[in-house]
């Protein structure tokens, strides 16, 4: 283990937290080996074959629906000499077959031809099937964990198909996805995503249609208070039922859902609060708020009642993320009949590089031997000194 430097409470991270491969690496250990990691969608991995492969640091893992129907994470690992065994990002397979003496293993990961060697050694192919990794689909989401033995699901589980009841993300469709390689640690991602104080700057766009930044006062706090009685009148539970971010995470706390409502006249998260699709799943309508989800520490999602917008991200380094933003509308919408991209995708692709910008600025600034942790807002970033919080109670084993 590598030795960590003093964090003092209420301030950014020392620099070695966000620069050094050996934090990289026990980052690695204490929280992406250990926790949920978003994979993809169940749209994208709906029929036996349907495949993925999510690549978190050095870890491969093929995520795919084997012929019984049910998902599989396999270990991208051939269980011959080692080879990696599947170079495409996505696509539909019958099997698996290694490229270097063609071992080839089931939808399920068993062994199915070895050239033999099972009967030469006398040795039972059985024992040879691609290790696993644990694999859970919760409200049309899929999540992976590389742990021997990872948090219990069901809390998340609970919580993802309860509030995405009416969202229908199992019969939707990818309409977009845009792929960024983040020039930043992984933290700072999240700490930015866990304050809006750089929103009135930094998002423009973003800001007109939600509370996330507005003043608590009385006029903001009735109009509020109108928009949410409207949703609940509707049927949506609207857990977050205030100005300002809803508070996440906490230690034994990675994931939260909640409802929140949008600015009057904002109908979706688009740029000018028009629909942009035809309401998703069992939606009768628009103006449902935002449907807000975050499972730490690869994934974030808003959904408007016409297109909800996935976010994954994947540690590179200690000095990039890669990072997956998905649009998807309902699976009967037609591009160009239902509808257009240039209208679809512009809230949040603006808001995401706005975001990924600021995160690499953030990184140089660090890189520098000046930098020294400053002290964040208790008020505007509670949120920083949650995931903070988080992350070392994570980092010393402790993590629910
Ligand atoms: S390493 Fe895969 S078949 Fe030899
Ligand atoms: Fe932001």
């Amino acid at each position: 283990m590598t030795s960590l430097a003093a964090t003092p409470h209420g301030r950014s991270l020392p620099r070695s937290y966000y620069v050094d491969e050996d934090v990289f690496a026990a980052d690695l250990d204490a929280v992406w080996r250990r926790y949920w990691l978003f994979a993809g969608h169940t749209c994208e991995l709906a029929a036996p074959g349907d495949f993925l492969v999510i690549e978190p640091a050095d870890e491969s893992l093929i995520v795919v629906r084997a012929d019984d129907g049910r998902l599989r994470a396999l270990h991208n690992t051939c269980r011959h000499r080692g080879s990696r065994i599947c170079d495409e990002p996505a696509g539909k397979a019958k099997r698996f077959v290694c490229p270097y003496h063609q071992w080839t293993y089931a939808l399920d990961g068993s062994l199915q031809a070895c050239g033999g060697v099972d009967l030469e050694l006398g040795i039972d192919r059985g024992e040879l099937s691609l290790r696993e990794a644990h694999v859970e689909e919760a409200a049309g989401l899929v999540f992976v964990s590389l742990a021997e033995d990872p948090p219990p699901f069901a809390g998340a589980r609970g919580d993802l198909e309860r509030m995405f009841d009416r969202q229908g993300l199992d019969r939707a469709k990818v309409a977009a996805r845009r792929g960024y390689a983040v020039c930043a640690n992984w933290k700072l991602v999240w700490a930015n995503n866990r304050e809006c104080w750089h929103c009135h700057v930094g998002h423009p766009e973003y800001i007109r249609a939600n509370y996330d930044t507005a003043r608590d006062n009385a006029q903001a706090r009735a109009e509020l208070d109108a928009r949410v009685a409207a949703l609940q009148d509707r049927g949506f539970a609207v857990d977050h039922p205030d100005v300002g971010l809803s508070a996440f995470p906490s230690p034994g706390r990675w994931w939260s859902v909640n409802r929140t409502a949008t600015v009057p006249g904002f109908q979706t998260e688009s740029v000018d609060g028009l629909p942009v699709a035809p309401p998703m799943g069992s939606h009768d309508g628009h103006d449902t708020g935002t449907l807000r989800a975050r499972v730490l520490p690869g994934f974030w999602c808003h959904a408007s009642a016409d297109h909800a917008v996935t976010t994954r991200l994947l540690p590179v380094g200690p000095l990039e993320t890669k990072v997956e933003v998905t649009w998807l509308v309902d699976a009967r919408a037609g591009e160009g009949r239902d509808y257009d991209l240039d209208r679809l995708l512009p809230f949040w692709q603006q808001t995401s590089e706005q975001d990924w910008a600021l995160c690499e600025r953030n990184q140089r600034g660090i890189l520098s031997s000046a930098y020294l942790p400053g002290p964040y807002s208790p008020s505007r970033e509670a949120n920083v000194i949650a995931f903070d919080d988080w992350y070392l109670v994570a980092m010393n084993g402790r993590g629910g």
